[in-house]
């Protein structure tokens, strides 16, 4: 969603508040725009549309030399997609520029207050009033900086909030904040950059801090200070960043997702390194050895997420019942949060995200451990706020994700969901050997997914015949039930083909009445329990005129007599089977994408992660 970028150093703010923003692109946003202080002045550029219109502007305008500046990728949420909506926003007064991350719930109570003492508003948005609270409140000849201004405004709001503000009275301090909203400083040589994601930041320096929710960071060119809302000072831990230049860079390839996906066996291989202890028979989990008492006794499993996470999540549901015997359900979290949840004695809630932010999974979090169950994250990004908030975790090891379609992160959910019900299944019924048996399987799967990889050019060109297809299905049983979710949902996402998937069994209550001459359904029909179900789901379609595409197991020849079109999976137990299973349809919707001139990274509408509800 939302971007935030801010300077303070010696050289000119602009090009590093520019590369910041292209940095943060991938985050999904509508609108861009930047303020420089400038020998005492504030200039503030804002453009509609991507962050090369505002460079455009900017460069219209002669450039900017100031050396102090803050700049936004602003994502939609109250108010239109206008320049008057983009941040920064301004006050009426004191020549104060903020940008912001979130959302102000109070917003319209202190816009009342605000016009009530006169100030004119030019926007729609919550983060507006944000920046006429701070002025109001703004009284420099009574001791009320800057900083005090901006601890004070925020003893007044309730919502969510990263923030960065600067002021032409004090060109010399920027103030950052955070409440719920990710916000990180990095520290460089007489210079700090301020950014909402470490992407922003890795390339000046790897040295950086966190801020924790209510804390408020006073920067200037020769230090810094942290303290809460409350103005208490707070001891900030700078801690070394682990992101590599590369990761965040295309390295040949000609998108995120693309690379993302030839990625999936390295990070695979990362997810599972250390943690399957062949000798014991056992997996290793650090994040979770504190709580194996509290594990043994689990009853039922809760998982919650949105999106992809949450298609892991129900593959999730399938292990834990099979490899653990335990219970489980995997739910969306945003309905999860609001249905009056009953949270039994020895329950476990497992939330999955890649970001860590998802605005929904966190509440969600938070609701089921007010309710007693023991909090456990299934997270990539580390020191993110799910993360930070659970008693228990297991982090992806995925490297970070940039493509708005997350590919590496599902497997590396799956991958961890694996090895989670692999864990517990040993502390109730699985024996060392069965657990030898399924992690041997787990190491292969990173050479597996290789050589699916290899299929490229033939799943391009399986993809190229049904290009202009406006209609698709994608169907699977068991297991494979998510997989298929997720293949609709890839789809839809970058190439903005109408996709559904569902329970292959399902089809024959209402979606077969859609089957018409030439839509393409995608199956996936590995060698599996429900094989032969699936095989009459197949015929039940191609005698309705449908295009039959199916995922199936390298070997099986008679898939042919029934699909005009087959990707191919090495063999492997179904337990394990969608993250093999969930490979060729990234690459079909990857390809359909791009055949369709989209732009991959960038899908209209959609943005990396949701913090808002
Ligand atoms: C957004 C992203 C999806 C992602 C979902 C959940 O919708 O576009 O790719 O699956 O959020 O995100 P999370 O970070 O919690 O996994």
């Amino acid at each position: 969603m939302c971007g935030i970028v801010a300077y303070i150093g010696a050289k000119p703010a602009q090009s590093y508040l520019i590369e910041g923003l292209k940095r943060l692109e991938y985050r999904g946003y509508d609108s861009a725009g930047l303020a420089v202080l400038e020998g005492g002045k504030l200039n503030v550029v804002k453009a509609v549309g991507r962050v090369a219109n505002l460079e455009d502007k900017i460069e219209d305008l002669g450039g900017f030399r100031g050396t102090i500046g803050i700049a936004h990728t602003r994502w939609a949420t109250h108010g239109g997609v206008t320049e008057f909506n983009a941040h920064p926003h301004t006050d009426d007064r004191n020549g104060i520029a903020i940008i912001h991350n979130g959302i102000i719930e109070n917003y319209a109570a202190l816009k009342t207050y605000l016009e009530e003492k006169g100030h004119k508003f030019q926007s729609q948005t919550d983060t507006e009033v944000l920046a006429m609270l701070i002025g109001e409140l703004y009284a420099p000849q009574e001791g009320v900086d800057l900083e005090a201004a901006v601890q004070a405004a925020l003893r007044e709001v309730t919502g969510a909030y990263a923030i960065a503000v600067i002021c032409e009275k004090e060109p010399d301090v920027l103030v950052v904040a955070r409440k719920g909203s990710p916000l990180m400083v990095g520290v460089g040589a007489g210079e700090y950059v301020v950014a909402s994601d470490a992407s922003a930041i890795v390339s000046h320096t790897t040295q950086a801090f966190v801020l924790d929710d209510y804390n408020v960071v006073k920067i200037t060119r020769s230090g810094f200070r942290t303290s809460t809302i409350h103005n208490v000072p707070v001891t900030s831990k700078i801690m070394q960043l682990e992101l590599e230049l590369q990761e965040i860079e295309l390295g040949g390839f000609s998108h995120f997702m693309q690379k993302e996906i030839f990625e999936q066996p390295k990070a695979i291989s990362n997810c599972i390194r250390g943690r399957l202890n062949m000798d014991e028979g056992r997996i290793h989990l650090g994040g979770v050895g504190n709580f194996s008492k509290e594990l043994s006794k689990i009853k039922n499993i809760v998982l919650t997420a949105q999106g992809t996470a949450l298609h892991a999540a129900m593959i999730g549901e399938y292990l834990f019942e099979d490899l653990a015997k335990v219970s489980s359900v995997a739910e969306y979290a945003s309905e999860f949060r609001y249905r009056n949840p009953i949270v039994e004695e020895n329950t476990l809630v497992i939330a999955v995200s890649q970001s860590g932010e998802t605005a929904d999974t966190l509440a969600a979090l938070q609701e089921a451990k007010e309710r007693g169950a023991l909090a456990m994250g299934v997270v990539n990004v580390v020191g993110s706020s799910i993360a930070r908030e659970t008693d228990a975790g297991v982090y992806l090891r995925v490297g970070p994700e940039i493509g708005v379609a997350s590919t590496k992160a599902f497997t590396g959910q799956v991958a961890v969901l694996s090895m989670l019900a692999m864990y517990m299944g040993r502390k109730r019924f699985m024996s060392a050997d069965q657990c030898r048996d399924l992690m041997k399987d787990m190491e292969r799967i990173p050479g597996l997914i290789e050589r699916i990889c290899e299929q490229d050019a033939r799943i391009k060109k399986v993809t190229e015949k049904y290009i202009h297809r406006e209609n698709w299905l994608f169907l699977g049983r068991g297991y494979n039930y998510p997989t298929a979710l997720e293949g609709a949902l890839k789809l839809k996402e970058i190439s903005y083909i109408h996709a559904e998937g569902m329970p292959a069994a399902e089809m024959k209550h209402g979606p077969i009445a859609l089957i018409n001459d030439g839509m393409p359904a995608v199956f996936i029909a590995n060698k599996g329990r429900q094989y032969e179900k699936v095989m009459s789901n197949i015929q039940e379609v191609r005698s309705r005129g449908g295009h039959v595409i199916a995922v199936a197991t390298e070997g099986d020849k008679d898939i042919t007599k029934y699909a005009e079109d087959v990707m191919y999976i090495p063999e492997i137990p179904e337990c394990l089977s969608p993250m093999l299973a969930v490979v060729p349809l990234q690459l079909m919707a990857y390809h359909a994408a791009v055949l369709r001139g989209h732009d991959v990274d960038k899908p209209r509408n959609l943005a990396k992660s949701v913090t808002v509800e």
